[in-house]
């Protein structure tokens, strides 16, 4: 994705510049080898014990579901999946990354994250309905879902005047459906844009790239193979907003139409949907509330 003109003067001024912890880097390195192993991710996991704390941690809860308690980090890599341990580090490394507190009483953290995460879920969920679909990697999607936001808390803290500028806008303009939409009209870059330049600059692959880079946007991708993962992204964002909605305020609804046209697109049929709406609609509070507190976001 090529950035907007208006984004690269801005990313000119901003000083000190967010790097990606070490641990994270190889982890990625790694990940993007297909041959990684589980002695190799173990042993990058041992140098950085407070990540290997949390791991543990995670494996441990009721989200993985596994029956005996883990003690070790080989242990966890071994029962979880390198993937599904590389994509925790990943979440983890980039959700702690940036701290809770958020200056402006507009941009509400707790809804921010509970979007975030009800998104991941959403993602999930889905990935594990279309298992047998190739490609469709539900690890990737829950990484992706959670992170499809990023570029928003990247512009609070490195761009702030221009995020106020564009929820300004959004408040004001009974027009603007969307922040994305303000943040286009009156930035001529958005969220998307800064997550991409970011993403891109910590070498995340494109798997996960993608579907957080287009998610408002789903057609224009250039890389066809994620297109699925994509519009699964795109559609968890869509669907969340049944039950969390993003910061600022509640002008944002539901978009019938965008869930209709993303779930047909993928492959997903109406009544595949219509029982996902039923099964978050009872379970999704509850794993959203757990996974906030896993994180340490409340
Ligand atoms: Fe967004
Ligand atoms: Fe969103």
């Amino acid at each position: 994705m090529t950035l907007p003109e208006q984004l690269k003067d801005k990313i000119r001024t901003i000083s000190n510049l967010p790097t990606l912890p070490q641990v994270a880097t190889s982890i990625l390195k790694e990940i993007s080898n297909t041959e990684n192993s589980v002695e190799k991710l173990a042993d990058l996991l041992r140098k950085d014990l407070a990540i290997t704390a949390k791991i543990l941690k995670l494996a441990n809860s009721a989200y993985y579901g596994v029956p005996r308690k883990i003690s070790n980090i080989q242990e966890a890599v071994v029962l979880l999946g390198t993937e599904t341990i590389a994509t925790l580090v990943l979440t983890i490394t980039v959700f702690d990354f940036f701290p809770d507190e958020f200056s402006d009483p507009g941009f509400n953290k707790e809804t921010f994250w509970k979007h975030s995460i009800a998104t991941a879920v959403i993602a999930q969920s889905i990935g594990n309905l279309m298992k047998a679909k190739a490609g469709v990697n539900s690890d990737d999607l829950f990484a992706a879902g959670l992170l499809h936001d990023i570029g928003k808390i990247v512009m609070e803290q490195y761009l702030h005047q221009d995020m106020l500028k564009s929820i300004m806008m959004f408040k004001s303009s009974p027009d603007i459906t969307t922040i994305f939409g303000a943040e286009e009209q009156v930035l001529g870059y958005t969220h998307c844009d800064v997550a991409s330049w970011l993403l891109s600059k910590w070498n995340f692959p494109d798997r996960l790239l993608d579907p957080i880079i287009h998610h408002h946007k789903p057609y224009k991708s250039e890389h066809s193979g994620n297109r699925i993962q994509i519009l699964i992204v795109a559609l968890a964002n869509e669907l969340s907003h049944n039950y969390f909605i993003p910061y600022t305020t509640d002008k944002i609804a539901v978009d019938e139409y965008l869930i209709d046209k993303f779930s047909k697109d993928a492959g997903i049929t109406p009544r595949t949907i219509d029982k996902l709406r039923r099964d978050l609609q009872e379970t999704l509070a509850d794993s959203v509330d757990n996974i906030m507190a896993l994180f340490n976001k409340k």
